[in-house]
């Protein structure tokens, strides 16, 4: 199976930023065989735009978010059928700062993939991870294990779909401070394991937090790290395409 590296442009970008960066990516493409499955997730107001600049190209797009309702009197929000028209292949669900600054639990996450899953074929990316003091006192793979029970309670997945989870530790996101790779490779093998035990085997699990090229090999040469969600790095196309080619 091919890595799969995402990179989540957030909102840092504006929309003319986020055209240039696609035309960067598509233009500095090295001439190498890809090995890695590329995707890029811009804000919402760009993806159709950054989608005709990607069409055609190695390079998959995907959304950061969109409300679990049906389309209706929503004011602000973005729907499933909408992205599904701007053939989004991925979405993240659930990103911590979702959970941080918007309240996001993990029963509405849980309905989101409920949603993602029963109305389109987008791939779900599930964000989850522990916090700094969970992690110092210990609890980092209960915490993770609770997440993922609440996040995938009665979610029924067909055989032919993949759940995604990208596990992203919140002490490692924009601080420069990364898991290591035998950190991050001991959580990735628990929640592996936490999967196949809730009925889940058809997974990839990605590592996010504070990736940049001089670490992203040594990350992907974990046996069960698949993949990457890169914030920060993903942001240029000189420091994304180095991830990209790491492996
Ligand atoms: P950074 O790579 O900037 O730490 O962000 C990680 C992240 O949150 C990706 O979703």
């Amino acid at each position: 199976m091919k890595k799969l590296i995402i990179g989540n442009w957030k909102m840092a970008l504006g929309y003319q930023q986020s055209l240039e960066l696609a035309e960067n990516l598509v233009l500095s493409q090295p001439p190498r065989p890809l090995l890695a499955e590329v995707v890029v997730c811009p804000s919402p107001v760009a993806i159709s735009s950054v989608a005709n600049i990607l069409e055609g190209t190695a390079i998959f797009w995907g959304a950061q978010d969109a409300a679990e309702q049906t389309p209706g009197a929503l004011t602000g929000e973005t729907s499933l059928e909408s992205l599904v028209e701007l053939d989004c292949r991925f979405i993240l669900l659930g990103h911590s700062e979702r959970r941080q600054f918007f309240n996001e639990t993990d029963a509405i996450i849980n309905a989101k993939l409920r949603a993602v899953i029963e109305r389109t074929t987008i791939k779900p990316v599930v964000c989850l991870g522990e916090d700094l003091a969970t992690r110092q006192f210990g609890q980092a793979e209960e915490k993770v294990s609770r997440q993922l029970q609440a996040v995938l309670a009665g979610i029924i997945l067909p055989a032919d779909r993949e759940l995604i989870i990208a596990y992203e530790p919140i002490w490692a996101i924009g601080t420069g401070q990364t898991s290591t790779p035998e950190q991050a490779q001991a959580m990735h093998q628990f929640i592996r394991q936490e999967l196949e035990q809730l009925g889940y085997p058809n997974n990839r699990l990605l590592y996010g937090g504070s990736v940049k090229p001089d670490n992203a090999a040594s990350l992907l040469a974990m046996p069960d790290i698949d993949g990457l969600l890169v914030g920060g790095a993903s942001l240029t196309a000189d420091s994304f395409w180095p991830i990209v080619f790491a492996q």
